[in-house]
């Protein structure tokens, strides 16, 4: 079958010769969260939707228990490893997200041959669209194939999300791995992080862009900021169960209790549990909202999330706030805001598609602007999970 997609060629580069027959390759994309912004490990409800950007990997199989592994984003980075080293922290570097899913997979599901990976995204890396979920699942599921388990969705999210908190060390919730595992083309996904269950909604890409505007700022000191946020998360549930015994998870503290027992949260803990209770009451009513095609509450729902997190959860930086209000700015935008953990990275757009010449134009212009600084527009529709694709 000829190649058609260009990161599957692009993927081919890496390799010296044309791939052996054994050799087989797999897809899984990124993900933007619409709504939901750091609820997943306080156990709320997550809006995301997958991207048609993510990772592919070939997979040839080797004869011995040796692992090499490259990447075309880490060009002259090769890293080459016994199966037996796979431990837990025992890197930082690129191969880290990779390395531990492979690890969770062995764990998990017994023992498997060394192999050559080869690896190429066309997603940005660290911008918020989750290029680690993406390698994590993409190895994953690879694995699950290769190793011909009977497996299920949900084990596959484990395995992936295990290899962020376990071998990276990253403190994440569940919404990227779940994101990319449960995603369905045209359709944004309502995922309770407590209960786990799923509802679709139609996102429909006649009515709607999903559109991606990188603030070309650096994620600096990410990792331990967002496990900072985690902890106070956690640091605020246990004074409030000390008043409210029955709740486990900040998800179940609703405003009325909230307004009554904030007193007793010193700063910033009570700003962060104002963003999730208000930020759990937004996905209830914006859910709602796009349940009956209302698009506009559900963008006014984005924008008001974005000011939360920008206001009350300290995650957004001024140049994703001057893109969100220059986004906003344009007619037929419904609404944006930053995506991903923040400090740095992308905003997410809905916008009209009759819209988005006037889009790519205006945002990009007044970024330069006031920043100094190029970006483009990039443009999705919600795409489909992760899938094994044909090499040539
Ligand atoms: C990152 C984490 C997710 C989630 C988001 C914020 O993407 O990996 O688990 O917490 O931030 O919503």
């Amino acid at each position: 079958m000829a190649v058609t997609h260009s990161l599957l060629e692009r993927t081919l580069s890496l390799l010296e010769q044309p791939p052996v027959a054994e050799a087989r390759a797999f897809f899984a994309p990124g993900r933007a969260n619409l709504l939901g912004a750091h609820l997943d490990y306080n156990g709320g409800c997550v809006l995301p939707v997958a991207l048609s950007k993510g990772t592919c990997v070939i997979m040839t199989p080797r004869s011995d228990r040796r692992l090499r592994l490259r990447s075309t984003q880490f060009p002259g980075q090769p890293v080459e490893l016994e199966i037996d080293e796979l431990t837990p922290r025992r890197t930082t570097g690129w191969s880290a997200y990779l390395e531990g899913a492979l690890y969770e997979c062995r764990r998990v599901w017994g023992e498997f041959q060394g192999f050559n990976i080869d690896v190429c995204s066309d997603l940005p890396m660290a911008k918020g669209l989750s290029s680690s979920a993406s390698i994590e699942s993409v190895i994953v599921f690879a694995m699950a194939h290769w190793m011909d388990v009977n497996t299920t969705p949900d084990e596959m999210i484990r395995l992936a999300h295990a290899a962020e908190t376990e071998y990276v060390g990253v403190r994440c919730g569940i919404l990227d791995q779940t994101a990319i595992f449960l995603a369905k083309p045209d359709s944004l996904l309502v995922f309770d992080c407590t209960e786990l269950t799923r509802e679709y909604l139609p996102l429909n890409s006649e009515e709607v862009v999903i559109a991606v505007v990188d603030s070309c700022t650096a994620r600096e000191l990410a990792t331990s900021a967002f496990n900072q946020r985690v902890a106070e998360c956690t640091q605020a549930l246990g004074i409030l169960q000390t008043h409210l015994p029955g709740i486990t998870c900040l998800r179940d503290v609703r405003r009325a209790s909230f307004e009554t027992l904030q007193g007793s949260l010193p700063e910033p803990l009570r700003s962060r549990v104002a963003h999730v209770v208000g930020e759990v009451e937004r996905t209830e009513w914006a859910a709602d909202a796009l349940r009956h095609g209302d698009l506009a509450s559900f963008g006014n729902a984005m924008v008001q999330a974005h000011h939360s997190m920008r206001d009350l959860y300290h995650v957004s930086t001024p140049e994703i706030d001057l893109l969100v209000e220059a986004a906003i700015a344009v007619p037929g935008c419904y609404g944006a805001r930053l995506t991903g953990a923040g400090f740095g990275g992308c905003i997410a757009a809905l916008v009209r598609p009759d819209a988005m010449a006037e889009f790519s134009k205006v945002v990009p212009a007044a970024f330069l602007l006031d920043t100094g600084r190029q970006t483009e527009v990039m443009a999705f529709r919600p795409a489909g999970g992760p899938a094994e694709w044909q090499l040539p």
